[in-house]
């Protein structure tokens, strides 16, 4: 099993692709999600340590029936739950061939064609964000990764260990922010939440009163994020505007652009992030809408050398011996990891296979999706929206003819027990979110299998169940 032959290694193949192509090819006919139990799953776990090997087809087995049905089909074209990738399979193959070279891309040395490979894709993502062509970055594990090491690359422009330092984000910020900035010892405490608008988006003037204000009580602002789409709604702040709030300030301008960047790739929501060029740093996840599987994630620094004062660390077993300047390339003076898989292969296979302009259109069409089921529920009289539509999160809730009249507390308790009883009837997944202390319905299209037509079924799913919980209650 260590080392199988050739023959065994295509024999295994055979029965991983044919897997594949069964579950991509029955995926719609599939439920979202099932109401599982964790009893049940560990039931069918051997916790016995495993003393002697079993062969692969007992392997594939256990994966096919003690795993697939057991997991949440994030596939599934009405997987509308959290900022969830269906992934592809270009991307599962690149997977595959990254683990079978297993380059460590730690140093130039270490896989020189790798790190080649990493350094032209991030200058491809450099050039779809219109950033100059000295900035530069990497890959990371994911958003919150990207976050981290941009905030440690932004501190390291105004250090100071007295306390003093401060972040401003407005409250719809995703909480990796403040949890960076516990871990760079920055202090949860020290990240400032600025108000938002009605659309969810910064306010600027609140963000120049809290700057101002920190200012004359003795703090030290050093960084502003901006959100390039919010976990929540959506929301793009006003990118343009932050910046030169940051440059009167002095202040580092950060992007999270985890979930919301890549739509810069299509027509229709570009306006909506000019001046993200002009951005100090930003975090943007090709494994939200650029579809790939978990997981990879990615920073790009205006100035890589701010982050190389953050990063560089001198050791004897990683100083490099006589290389010159593009050989002596170490991606670990850029971040935070030291071995780093090949993340870099499934990205550019991605680009290279798709093209930026299919990329572009297929998110076109996840935003039209959103935009559909908008108009939708503004044409209907039992539902609502809560949040205005940016990209492509839809926020909205169930007001059947029963509870028009109902209060808020009733109306939002009976959209959560919605959500639940949606979530365990498995034909379409959404999640939750709380705006202005009400609840809602939120969804996220991010699948280029996700149609009209399945914008439909979401809304025809909700007054199914829904009927099916006031039958019960
Ligand atoms: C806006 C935003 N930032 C950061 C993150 C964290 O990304 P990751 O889950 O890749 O760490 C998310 C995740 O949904 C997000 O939506």
């Amino acid at each position: 099993m260590l080392d199988p032959s050739a023959d065994e290694i295509c024999s295994w193949s055979n029965s991983v692709t044919q897997f594949m192509a069964d579950y991509l090819g029955d995926l719609r006919d599939r439920g979202v999600y099932r109401h599982m139990v964790s009893r049940a799953i560990r039931k069918r776990l051997d916790p016995a340590l495993p003393i002697d090997g079993s062969d692969f087809d007992e392997l594939l087995k256990f994966f096919r029936e003690a795993i697939v049905p057991f997991s949440r089909q994030n596939a599934h074209p009405r997987m509308f739950g959290y900022v969830q990738s269906p992934g592809t399979p270009l991307g599962a193959f690149a997977d595959l061939l990254a683990s079978t070279l297993n380059a460590n891309l730690t140093v130039w040395r270490s896989a020189p064609a790798p790190v080649e490979l990493e350094r032209l894709t991030i200058d491809w993502i450099r050039q779809i964000l219109g950033f100059k062509a000295e900035a530069g970055g990497l890959f990371v594990s994911g958003g919150s990764m990207a976050n981290l090491a941009a905030l440690a690359a932004a501190r390291q422009t105004k250090y100071d260990s007295s306390g003093r330092l401060r972040i401003y984000a407005s409250t719809e910020t995703h909480f990796s922010i403040s949890k960076a900035a516990a871990l760079l010892g920055i202090g949860r405490e020290n990240v400032r939440l600025v108000a938002v608008d009605e659309r969810f988006k910064i306010r600027v003037d609140d963000l120049v009163a809290k700057i101002t204000a920190d200012l004359e009580a003795g703090y030290l602002p050093f960084c502003v994020v901006a959100n390039a789409g919010t976990v929540n709604t959506g929301a793009v702040d006003p990118l343009a505007e932050i910046r030169e709030i940051a440059d009167r300030f002095q202040l580092w301008m950060h992007v999270d652009g985890s979930y919301g960047a890549f739509a810069v790739l299509a027509e229709s929501a570009k306006k909506l992030f000019a001046g993200i060029e002009r951005a100090d740093s930003i975090a943007l996840d090709p494994h939200k809408w650029l579809y790939l599987p978990v997981d990879v994630g990615c920073v790009i620094y205006r100035e890589p050398e701010i982050a190389r004062a953050a990063f560089a660390h001198e050791a004897e077993y990683t100083r490099i011996i006589g290389q010159q300047a593009d050989e002596a390339f170490a991606f670990w003076d850029y971040g935070p990891e030291l071995s780093r898989r090949f993340r870099a292969l499934k990205v550019w296979m991605l680009l290279k296979g798709v093209g930026l302009d299919y990329l572009g259109e297929a998110i076109e069409s996840n935003l039209a999706c959103a935009r559909h089921l908008e108009s939708m529920v503004r044409a209907s009289n039992d539902f609502e929206m809560v949040a205005p539509i940016e990209l492509s999160i839809f926020c909205f809730r169930h007001v059947p003819a029963q509870l028009r009249n109902g209060s808020p507390q009733a109306i939002d308790a009976f959209n959560e027990r919605l959500l639940i009883a949606l979530q365990r009837d498995g034909s379409s997944y959404l999640s939750n979110a709380t705006l202005g202390g009400r609840f809602a319905l939120r969804g996220c299209v991010l699948n280029y299998r996700t149609t009209l037509r399945d914008m439909e079924l979401l809304l025809d799913d909700l007054r199914r169940v829904a009927r099916s919980l006031a039958a019960f209650a």
